[in-house]
């Protein structure tokens, strides 16, 4: 394989037999799938209400328009350009020294996974649960049950089998068939279910602590670290799951279009997700409970909740727990189709064949989240966020400072403006890297605390 491309020389004529999205519409609903997913309906409420609420949403809504968008961007071009995922990609851009942080990356998606898994699990054991005996008396003690455990083991398992099933379908038959079918529904279920949660008493007070500002949060070093890093999480930027995608996209279309639909997509669940959470919780007085906040709280908060609803309250966790089930599974395919891409694109191998080796391995490694649940926090904090924070800076260096000439020519197919393109490389270069370089070195400071709470409590 040739090393470093030249600069302004064209992308080798992709592999013919390389799958390709069945349409535009297609691609859409799977990037959206990625990004919607466990970090907008589980973390952002529950990370907005430990860091002062809407200081939090307003730092999150200006980081990703300022910051993940244009990195958002960035990937796809990466992807598209290059027709590969992460490791070829970086490898046919940048030459064997890029070579690295593709599998860097790769190995992100794997620990990431790893943990997601597992949360995954507790959605669909809390939906089988919710659906088969009903919201269950005890809902704390039932958490504590499939939380961790055998039990957790079990959903892990379940979560990846069903990952590895639409990974299996490949791009159209699996990803894009999967996507099409139900994003729709989760927006569906999602706005009925704000709908629902808006006439609650006691709404108000939830709406009012979710989107009004402390400003003094606004600037405290945690928040800004947290809105970013959940920014990265949310958006699937920083791991080449946008690059694997976009590999598998052909045309012309307007990348910053594209870009920008799914930023769109993503923002709406996080808010609605906020819309839906802020006034249940307040409206059965959980506020307190979220704030201090377990990564359990809104497993225990809504169906407690909903048990003083009786049969209507059923059908609401039903509900709720189908839109987090869906927005897993589709998220954790994208995180699984990187490692899977990766095997296939590197080392030649069958779809098949990498699929199998890549569950196998991710399964394994989400043992240790499974059987005792600190772990997900310290995952969370090393791979979630300054693992994509990594990724997005060196994205950012990629195409801001190595090679910004071979952005700029694909993105200048499809989005006819030329100067603004400019605008983006310059955004890239001058805020971007030195902003992430900053947070990254922040977020590497934070993790002795981290490792410290995690070996300070027994589990
Ligand atoms: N964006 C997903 C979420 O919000 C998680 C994710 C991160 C998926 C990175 C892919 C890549 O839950």
């Amino acid at each position: 394989m040739a090393e470093g491309r030249p600069i302004d020389s064209t992308p080798d004529p992709t592999d013919p037999n390389r799958e390709q999205w069945g349409s535009r519409r297609g691609f859409l609903l799977a990037a959206a799938g990625s990004a919607v997913g466990l970090g907008n309906l589980w973390g952002f409420p529950y990370k907005a209400s430990s860091h002062g609420g809407a200081a939090f949403v307003v730092v999150y809504l200006l980081m990703i328009v300022l910051v993940c968008l244009p990195l958002l961007i960035a990937e796809l071009s990466i992807g598209r350009r290059t027709g590969e995922s992460p490791v070829m990609a970086l490898f046919l851009l940048g030459g064997r020294r890029w070579r690295w942080v593709g599998y860097v990356l790769v190995l992100n998606s794997m620990m990431i996974l790893a943990f997601y898994s597992v949360v995954s699990g507790w959605t669909l054991l809390s939906l089988g649960q919710n659906v088969i005996g009903g919201v269950p008396a005890d809902p704390a003690s039932f958490f504590g049950r499939i939380s961790q455990g055998p039990e957790a083991l079990l959903g892990h398992l379940l979560a990846m089998a069903l990952t590895g099933m639409v990974i299996f379908g490949g791009i159209r038959r699996g990803i894009e068939h999967l996507s099409v079918s139900v994003m729709p529904l989760l927006y569906l279920l999602l706005i009925a279910l704000a709908v629902w949660a808006s006439q609650l008493s006691g709404a108000g007070a939830g709406y009012r602590f979710y989107l009004q500002p402390d400003f003094r949060e606004l600037l405290s070093w945690s928040t800004i670290t947290a809105a970013t890093g959940h920014a990265f999480f949310s958006l699937s930027v920083g791991l080449g799951a946008m690059i694997t995608y976009a590999s598998y996209l052909r045309g012309r279309d307007n990348l910053v279009r594209l870009g920008s639909v799914v930023a769109a997509a993503d923002t709406t669940v996080a808010l609605l997700g906020g819309l839906v959470t802020f006034p249940l919780v307040a409206h059965f007085q959980l506020l307190d409970g979220l704030s201090d906040s377990t990564i359990g709280a809104l497993f225990v908060a809504i169906p407690s909740g909903m048990n003083s609803l009786g049969g209507g309250g059923r059908l609401v966790a039903v509900v709720f727990f189908l839109v987090l089930a869906i927005a897993a599974l589709t998220s954790a395919v994208s995180l699984l189709e990187v490692s899977t891409a990766g095997l296939i694109d590197r080392l030649g191998w069958s779809r098949r064949r990498a699929t199998w080796l890549a569950v196998l391995v991710i399964t394994l490694l989400g043992i240790p989240p499974a059987i005792d649940n600190r772990w997900i926090d310290v995952a969370y904090s090393l791979f979630g966020e300054a693992g994509l924070i990594f990724g997005g800076l060196m994205t950012a260096i990629l195409l801001g400072w190595s090679y910004p000439s071979l952005g700029e020519a694909e993105l200048a197919e499809g989005f006819p403006h030329p100067r603004a393109i400019r605008w983006w490389v310059l955004l890239l270069r001058w805020l971007v890297t030195p902003m992430l370089a900053l947070l990254l070195v922040q977020s590497l400071r934070q993790l002795p605390a981290v490792l410290q709470t995690f070996f300070s409590h027994s589990p």
